[in-house]
Protein backbone atom coordinates (compact mmCIF):
# COMPACT_ATOMS: atom_id res chain seq x y z
CA UNK A 1 0.00 0.00 0.00
CA UNK A 2 1.40 3.68 -0.52
CA UNK A 3 1.40 6.14 1.95
CA UNK A 4 3.03 9.36 3.14
CA UNK A 5 4.70 10.05 6.58
CA UNK A 6 4.22 13.55 7.64
CA UNK A 7 6.79 15.13 9.93
CA UNK A 8 8.38 18.25 11.60
CA UNK A 9 11.35 16.85 13.68
CA UNK A 10 13.79 14.07 14.20
CA UNK A 11 11.92 11.02 12.64
CA UNK A 12 12.55 8.33 15.14
CA UNK A 13 9.02 7.32 14.67
CA UNK A 14 9.41 7.50 10.83
CA UNK A 15 12.90 5.45 10.93
CA UNK A 16 10.95 2.49 12.60
CA UNK A 17 8.55 2.70 9.57
CA UNK A 18 11.13 2.92 7.21
CA UNK A 19 12.70 0.09 9.28
CA UNK A 20 9.54 -2.19 9.09
CA UNK A 21 8.47 -0.80 5.80
CA UNK A 22 8.90 -4.42 3.67
CA UNK A 23 6.92 -6.04 6.66
CA UNK A 24 4.02 -4.16 7.39
CA UNK A 25 3.20 -4.25 3.41
CA UNK A 26 3.95 -0.22 3.18
CA UNK A 27 5.33 1.65 0.13
CA UNK A 28 6.62 5.33 1.93
CA UNK A 29 5.52 7.12 -1.55
CA UNK A 30 6.78 10.42 -0.63
CA UNK A 31 8.12 11.78 3.28
CA UNK A 32 6.58 15.67 4.56
CA UNK A 33 7.91 18.10 6.26
CA UNK A 34 6.51 21.46 7.75
CA UNK A 35 10.56 22.37 8.24
CA UNK A 36 13.22 22.09 5.88
CA UNK A 37 15.67 21.61 8.83
CA UNK A 38 13.78 18.32 10.07
CA UNK A 39 16.45 15.56 10.73
CA UNK A 40 13.59 12.86 9.73
CA UNK A 41 14.23 14.20 6.20
CA UNK A 42 17.83 13.37 6.09
CA UNK A 43 16.67 9.82 7.05
CA UNK A 44 14.33 9.63 4.61
CA UNK A 45 16.75 10.50 1.91
CA UNK A 46 19.39 7.80 3.17
CA UNK A 47 16.57 5.22 2.41
CA UNK A 48 16.07 6.71 -0.82
CA UNK A 49 12.86 7.65 -0.18
CA UNK A 50 11.30 11.33 -2.00
CA UNK A 51 10.63 14.21 0.26
CA UNK A 52 8.41 17.10 -0.06
CA UNK A 53 8.86 20.60 2.40
CA UNK A 54 5.60 22.63 2.43
CA UNK A 55 6.16 25.18 4.94
CA UNK A 56 2.88 26.69 6.36
CA UNK A 57 4.52 30.58 6.81
CA UNK A 58 4.92 30.75 3.33
CA UNK A 59 1.30 30.44 2.36
CA UNK A 60 -1.64 33.05 3.65
CA UNK A 61 -3.71 30.49 4.92
CA UNK A 62 -3.77 26.69 6.28
CA UNK A 63 -5.76 25.49 3.54
CA UNK A 64 -3.37 26.78 0.99
CA UNK A 65 -0.40 25.26 2.26
CA UNK A 66 -2.54 21.96 2.94
CA UNK A 67 -3.76 21.71 -0.72
CA UNK A 68 -0.37 21.71 -1.23
CA UNK A 69 0.19 18.32 0.70
CA UNK A 70 -2.78 16.85 -0.75
CA UNK A 71 -1.48 17.28 -4.25
CA UNK A 72 1.68 15.62 -3.23
CA UNK A 73 -0.61 13.14 -1.52
CA UNK A 74 -2.41 12.51 -5.00
CA UNK A 75 0.70 12.67 -7.32
CA UNK A 76 2.34 9.84 -5.13
CA UNK A 77 -0.86 7.58 -5.07
CA UNK A 78 -0.87 7.06 -1.43
CA UNK A 79 -4.08 6.00 0.53
CA UNK A 80 -2.52 6.36 3.74
CA UNK A 81 -1.83 9.12 5.51
CA UNK A 82 1.00 8.88 8.87
CA UNK A 83 1.81 11.88 10.65
CA UNK A 84 4.60 11.10 12.79
CA UNK A 85 5.41 13.94 15.14
CA UNK A 86 3.71 16.19 12.75
CA UNK A 87 3.54 19.38 14.39
CA UNK A 88 0.72 21.48 12.13
CA UNK A 89 -2.96 21.03 13.01
CA UNK A 90 -4.43 20.27 9.39
CA UNK A 91 -7.63 22.12 7.82
CA UNK A 92 -11.11 20.89 8.04
CA UNK A 93 -10.85 20.38 4.60
CA UNK A 94 -7.58 18.03 4.30
CA UNK A 95 -9.35 16.26 6.93
CA UNK A 96 -12.91 15.65 5.13
CA UNK A 97 -11.25 14.64 2.37
CA UNK A 98 -8.72 11.61 3.99
CA UNK A 99 -10.83 10.67 6.53
CA UNK A 100 -10.29 7.29 7.91
CA UNK A 101 -7.08 7.07 6.32
CA UNK A 102 -4.98 9.49 8.41
CA UNK A 103 -2.91 8.27 11.12
CA UNK A 104 -1.53 9.68 14.39
CA UNK A 105 1.19 8.47 17.12
CA UNK A 106 0.46 11.19 20.15
CA UNK A 107 2.81 11.00 23.46
CA UNK A 108 0.22 10.08 25.91
CA UNK A 109 -2.33 7.59 26.92
CA UNK A 110 -5.53 9.23 25.42
CA UNK A 111 -8.05 10.67 26.27
CA UNK A 112 -5.11 12.22 29.13
CA UNK A 113 -2.88 14.78 27.52
CA UNK A 114 -3.87 16.02 24.77
CA UNK A 115 -1.55 18.22 23.17
CA UNK A 116 1.88 19.22 23.90
CA UNK A 117 4.68 18.57 26.97
CA UNK A 118 2.96 15.34 27.65
CA UNK A 119 5.59 13.69 29.84
CA UNK A 120 5.94 16.48 32.04
CA UNK A 121 2.31 17.22 32.43
CA UNK A 122 1.75 13.59 33.08
CA UNK A 123 4.87 13.96 36.16
CA UNK A 124 2.90 16.98 37.55
CA UNK A 125 -0.07 14.75 38.12
CA UNK A 126 1.53 12.45 39.44
CA UNK A 127 0.32 9.74 37.40
CA UNK A 128 1.72 6.21 37.83
CA UNK A 129 1.15 4.70 34.01
CA UNK A 130 1.81 7.01 30.90
CA UNK A 131 2.35 5.93 27.62
CA UNK A 132 1.87 6.42 23.58
CA UNK A 133 -1.66 5.75 21.54
CA UNK A 134 -2.59 5.86 18.13
CA UNK A 135 -5.29 7.03 16.68
CA UNK A 136 -7.19 7.92 13.53
CA UNK A 137 -7.24 11.81 12.93
CA UNK A 138 -10.60 13.66 12.93
CA UNK A 139 -11.56 17.44 13.08
CA UNK A 140 -11.02 17.13 16.67
CA UNK A 141 -7.12 17.80 17.89
CA UNK A 142 -5.80 14.60 19.12
CA UNK A 143 -9.36 13.77 19.83
CA UNK A 144 -9.69 10.82 17.07
CA UNK A 145 -11.07 7.34 18.06
CA UNK A 146 -7.83 5.48 19.66
CA UNK A 147 -7.11 2.12 17.95
CA UNK A 148 -4.02 0.89 20.23
CA UNK A 149 -1.97 1.99 22.93
CA UNK A 150 1.40 0.96 24.69
CA UNK A 151 1.95 1.50 28.46
CA UNK A 152 5.25 2.54 30.65
CA UNK A 153 5.84 2.90 34.40
CA UNK A 154 6.48 6.52 35.71
CA UNK A 155 9.56 6.12 38.45
CA UNK A 156 10.07 8.62 40.61
CA UNK A 157 13.74 9.26 39.35
CA UNK A 158 11.64 10.10 35.90
CA UNK A 159 12.23 13.56 34.47
CA UNK A 160 10.24 14.71 31.03
CA UNK A 161 13.61 13.37 29.20
CA UNK A 162 13.52 10.16 30.54
CA UNK A 163 10.06 9.85 30.29
CA UNK A 164 10.06 10.87 26.60
CA UNK A 165 12.31 7.88 25.62
CA UNK A 166 10.76 5.23 27.18
CA UNK A 167 8.01 6.02 25.59
CA UNK A 168 9.08 6.58 22.57
CA UNK A 169 10.80 3.19 22.16
CA UNK A 170 7.12 1.98 22.54
CA UNK A 171 6.34 4.34 20.01
CA UNK A 172 8.86 2.46 17.41
CA UNK A 173 7.50 -0.66 18.27
CA UNK A 174 3.45 0.03 18.32
CA UNK A 175 2.94 2.26 15.66
CA UNK A 176 4.50 0.31 12.47
CA UNK A 177 2.14 -2.97 13.98
CA UNK A 178 -1.16 -0.49 13.43
CA UNK A 179 -0.04 0.64 10.38
CA UNK A 180 0.11 -2.59 9.46
CA UNK A 181 -3.29 -3.88 10.93
CA UNK A 182 -4.34 -0.84 8.36
CA UNK A 183 -2.38 -1.93 5.19
CA UNK A 184 -4.37 -5.49 5.76
CA UNK A 185 -7.23 -3.74 6.52
CA UNK A 186 -8.13 -5.21 9.43
CA UNK A 187 -8.62 -1.37 10.97
CA UNK A 188 -11.45 0.62 9.90
CA UNK A 189 -13.16 4.18 11.01
CA UNK A 190 -16.75 3.96 11.22
CA UNK A 191 -19.14 6.96 11.29
CA UNK A 192 -16.15 9.14 12.12
CA UNK A 193 -15.98 8.25 16.00
CA UNK A 194 -15.34 4.33 16.24
CA UNK A 195 -12.84 1.67 15.36
CA UNK A 196 -13.75 -1.48 13.74
CA UNK A 197 -10.73 -4.29 14.11
CA UNK A 198 -11.61 -7.19 12.57
CA UNK A 199 -15.26 -6.20 11.67
CA UNK A 200 -15.88 -5.85 15.17
CA UNK A 201 -16.44 -2.09 17.40
CA UNK A 202 -13.79 -1.59 19.58
C1 LIG B 1 6.55 11.42 19.23
O1 LIG B 1 6.59 11.46 20.63
C2 LIG B 1 5.13 11.28 18.75
O2 LIG B 1 4.30 10.58 19.64
C3 LIG B 1 4.67 12.72 18.68
O3 LIG B 1 5.78 13.44 18.27
C4 LIG B 1 6.98 12.74 18.62
C5 LIG B 1 7.74 12.56 17.35
O4 LIG B 1 9.01 12.02 17.58
N1 LIG B 1 3.52 12.86 17.81
P1 LIG B 1 9.90 11.58 16.33
O5 LIG B 1 10.03 12.81 15.43
O6 LIG B 1 9.20 10.48 15.63
O7 LIG B 1 11.21 11.18 16.91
Amino acid sequence: MNGVVLISGNGSNLQSIIDNASGIDLNISCVISSNSDAYGLKRAEKAGIATAVIDHQLFDSRFKADKEIMKVIDDSRAVVIILAGYLRILSPEFIEKYIGKILNIHPSLLPKFKGLNTHQRAIDAAEKIHGASVHFVTEELDGGPVIAQSSVEIDSTDNAKSLASKVLNKEHILYPKIIHWYTQGKIKLIDNQNVQLDGQII
